[in-house]
């Protein structure tokens, strides 16, 4: 008989993926841009079997292929290379071998919606109409004034469009102009990148994070876009003034995502999570696309729900009914696109997000630095390098992206050269080295949490019970297994709050509070317990 969904034992299910941004991680080469080597150089720091590492299971790395780095990275030339900036293949091979000697998968940043219009397809495909490769992309011709096709806009301003003077016709680039589409209607092109995934896998890799996902496919009658009416001027997003209703989820991205999951059943115990920004329903149906369920669509309302229990509560409550036992949920709490979460909800939240995503069912991404309690880096005028920050610095996202925080020495350990962004003001307060030595450190906190869910079936694997409080500024459940019951209380106020919640058990024994001075394994009573404020306490009953 067949395993049901639930009982297969995937690695990924027990998994805590840790985002690397390679540009800022580590540069051991000194020339101000973190590399491979420098990733290796740090595993142990992210993994070495010990409490004393952060302990995570898996690094998600964004590209490294070679680019020409016009979207750092996200504008592939060569997908069966390494980008020299970042090292070689052979570094590759070592950090794969390296990585899972100390049990960390490595997945990779795949790109199929485009590649960079410096890739030899794209070359050849706009050298002339009857190149073999022509209808590797997405070509039409001008309108009967000259204009684009039609009004399809880019996720980064201006039209999709962009006219290529020899051969007279349009090509369309979801995001910048360096990044044209590639046509997913094309049998050829579905076959070479199938390829991308099977090189990768050969070489050791885990599993990918699917970039651009919902993009993939588009209307093939190239419809204009309605306009949004939610729409407003200098507030909204200018990619939301239409409703991308042609231009993103077409029907046809459920079989381009049955065909990557057949690509990666070819070699058991791979793992894929699609980029998707979309709401709990929309997400839920893409569970579906894959019957051996590799595949996960992104997260990302932690990201923008305002900080109020009830949002979170209603959230997770609404995400766990959808999805149901069987499939798995996934928690984000900020990425190289995103603002820092300690900027958007500030740092004794974040602790208490900290401590959310990390006992809720499912998988948590934490973002490189997340774990210090980075914030975003003011970035001035004249060092700005996002493209979408040179066009409107309110989008930029170089913030976010800004070098790693290992000690309180220049350039805060990442390297001996000034980094290509500038380091936060403040990592001589957070960094690894001294966030270490401080016991109630961020740094220590997610420390403790990982470590603690590690060995606790309840939270690995558990059911998830939200409870009723007396409080609209607590959120409260309890995660279960069998005999092992772990309450999680988190209180979203700047006020303390005492606990009143609908729940049987009158005493419980404290093991963590985000304000890590509690002493461990102490018994409180339930009744009369006072959370301080933005205080999460987790228990077990
Ligand atoms: C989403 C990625 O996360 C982002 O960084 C990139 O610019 C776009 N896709 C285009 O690849």
């Amino acid at each position: 008989m067949s395993k049901t969904k639930q009982s297969q034992n995937f690695w990924w299910k027990s998994a805590i993926i840790y985002q690397i941004y390679p540009r800022s991680f580590k540069d051991t080469n000194n020339d101000g841009i973190g590399d491979l080597k420098g990733i290796i150089k740090k595993l142990d720091y992210l993994n070495d079997g010990t409490e004393n590492s952060l302990g995570i299971d898996a690094i998600w790395l964004s590209p490294i292929y070679k680019s020409p780095m016009a979207d750092y990275g996200y504008d592939v030339s060569d997908y069966n290379d390494i980008d020299p900036i970042f090292g070689n293949l052979n570094d590759f091979n070592q950090l794969v071998n390296e990585a899972h000697q100390r049990n960390i998968k490595i997945i990779m940043d795949f790109i199929p919606n485009h590649t960079s219009n410096q890739h030899s397809w794209f070359l050849e495909s706009r050298s002339a109409l009857d190149n073999p490769k022509r209808d590797w992309y997405i070509w039409c011709d001008p309108q009967p004034d000259g204009s684009p096709p039609n009004n399809w806009i880019s996720v980064f301003g201006g039209p999709a469009w962009t006219y290529d003077q020899k051969t007279k016709q349009y090509y369309l680039h979801s995001f910048l102009s360096e990044q044209p589409d590639l046509n997913w209607r094309n049998s050829e092109v579905v076959k070479e990148m199938h390829n991308v995934l099977r090189f990768w896998m050969e070489k050791g890799v885990d599993g990918f994070r699917i970039d651009a996902l919902y993009h993939l496919i588009k209307d093939d009658k190239f419809r204009n876009e309605p306009h949004n009416p939610a729409y407003q001027i200098g507030k909204s997003n200018p990619y939301d003034e239409m409703l991308h209703i042609y231009s993103n989820g077409q029907p046809e991205l459920i079989s381009a995502i049955n065909g990557f999951c057949r690509v990666l059943s070819e070699k058991p115990g791979h793992f894929m999570i699609g980029e998707m920004y979309l709401d709990i329903k929309e997400m839920a149906k893409f569970y579906q696309a894959c019957s051996n369920q590799l595949h996960l669509p992104t997260n990302f309302s932690f990201i923008n729900l305002p900080w109020q229990a009830q949002n979170y509560k209603e959230f997770v409550d609404q995400y766990e009914q959808i999805l149901g036992t069987e499939n798995w949920p996934n928690y984000v709490l900020g990425n190289h696109d995103q603002s820092r979460v300690v900027t958007r909800i500030g740092n004794r939240q974040s602790r208490v997000a900290a401590m959310l995503i990390l006992t809720l069912r499912g998988m948590p991404f934490i973002y490189y630095g997340e774990e210090l309690g980075m914030e975003n880096t003011h970035i001035p005028k004249g060092k700005i390098c996002d493209p979408c920050g040179e066009q409107d610095s309110i989008f930029g996202r170089d913030p976010e992206r800004t070098p790693m925080h290992w000690n309180s020495n220049r350039y805060a350990g990442f390297s001996t050269k000034q980094p290509w962004l500038p380091v936060n003001h403040n990592f001589s307060t957070y960094n690894v080295v001294d966030e270490s030595k401080d016991s109630q450190s961020m740094l220590n906190l997610y420390r403790r949490l990982i470590w603690y869910r590690k060995r606790s079936t309840a939270l690995l694997a558990g059911e998830y019970h939200s409870l009723k409080t007396s409080s609209k500024n607590i959120f409260a459940y309890f995660r279960q297994q069998n005999q092992e019951k772990i309450l999680v209380v988190l209180n979203f106020s700047d006020q303390s709050q005492s606990i009143k919640i609908d729940i049987d058990d009158q005493e419980a024994k404290l093991i963590l509070s985000t304000y890590l001075d509690y002493g461990l394994g102490k018994m409180i009573k339930l009744k009369n317990f006072v959370l301080r404020s933005n205080e999460g306490i987790l228990l077990e009953l």
